[in-house]
């Protein structure tokens, strides 16, 4: 009967084990490894990180890379960069938003609201496409879950800019990056130092800008990343309380039947 015994714990094991390799992934590839404050069961976002990483985004990337799933009212709740009402409002309003038709069928515009969605630079994808030499700059609203490495793939790609090896062809328009498919991108760098002041004094050198945003981008990736965290621990917790119960009674139960013997 032992037997049975141990294939219970083997069980245990495997099951426990199952659960604390699902919650950390990393994936393996030679992109560059940022110690994200956000990765890891317990992980965070760094709120003023956020709130600079928007102005980043507002500032650099919003000319060219739409996000259509973001509206201004995300940025003042919880677990992401949380703004205040004031704020937000603020923001929205430096916008124009077409609206209508007015009473005489006419669309208009006016400042924005927080309901409303981030406006795009562009007004489709052609237009888009066209302005940019051939190459359509991506939604970003979930761009970090669309590509292998998520948040390390995209900070590589803002870091990875090189002058190209002496032999290799360029188009114009095309830039060397060597994280990108064939080391090749139509996109100028981006990031230059200095190219945005912070409001809170942070210096911005162009690896703190690129971590500022990619930051900001994972969490328009995944706004509810802090609950699920949260969610993941409690889940742990329980499961390692739950084993050990089940552990203590199996025990019990084994104990008597034993001594009958
Ligand atoms: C002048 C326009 C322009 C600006 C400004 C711009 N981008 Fe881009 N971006 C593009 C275009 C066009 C592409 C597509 C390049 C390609 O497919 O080769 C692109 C591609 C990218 C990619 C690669 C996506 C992929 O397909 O893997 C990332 C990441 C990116 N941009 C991030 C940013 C960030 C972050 C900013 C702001 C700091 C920014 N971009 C600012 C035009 C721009």
């Amino acid at each position: 009967m032992c037997s049975l015994k141990a294939r219970f714990i083997i069980i245990s094991i495997i099951f426990l084990s199952i659960t604390f390799s699902s919650v950390r992934s990393e994936e393996k590839t030679k992109l560059i490894q940022v110690d994200w404050s956000f990765k890891g069961i317990t992980g965070k976002f760094d709120r003023s990180s956020l709130q600079r990483g928007y102005q980043v985004y507002a500032e650099v990337c919003a000319s060219c890379h739409s996000m259509n799933l973001v509206s201004y009212r995300n940025l003042g709740e919880p677990g992401g960069p949380e703004f205040s009402l004031e704020q937000v409002k603020a923001i929205a309003a430096n916008f124009e938003v077409e609206d209508g038709p007015n009473a005489d069928g006419e669309m208009f515009t006016r400042p924005g609201r927080p309901s409303d969605k981030f406006v795009s630079p562009y007004p489709n994808v052609q237009a888009a496409t066209a302005a940019n030499g051939g190459a359509y700059p991506p939604d970003m609203s979930v761009l970090v879950k669309a590509r292998k490495g998520d948040s390390n793939y995209i900070y590589s790609v803002l870091m990875g800019y090189e002058d190209a090896p002496a032999d290799f062809q360029l188009d114009d328009g095309v830039y060397y990056n060597k994280y990108m498919d064939g080391k090749k991108i139509k996109m100028s760098n981006p990031l230059s130092d200095g190219i945005v002041t912070y409001a809170d004094g942070t210096p911005a050198t162009e690896s703190q800008m690129a971590k500022d945003v990619t930051t900001f981008l994972t969490w328009t990736a995944e706004p509810h990343l802090e609950r699920r965290h949260k969610m993941g621990v409690k889940v742990v917790i329980f499961l390692s309380i739950f084993s050990l119960l089940v552990y203590l009674s199996m025990k019990r139960i084994w104990s008597r039947i034993d001594s009958e013997k």
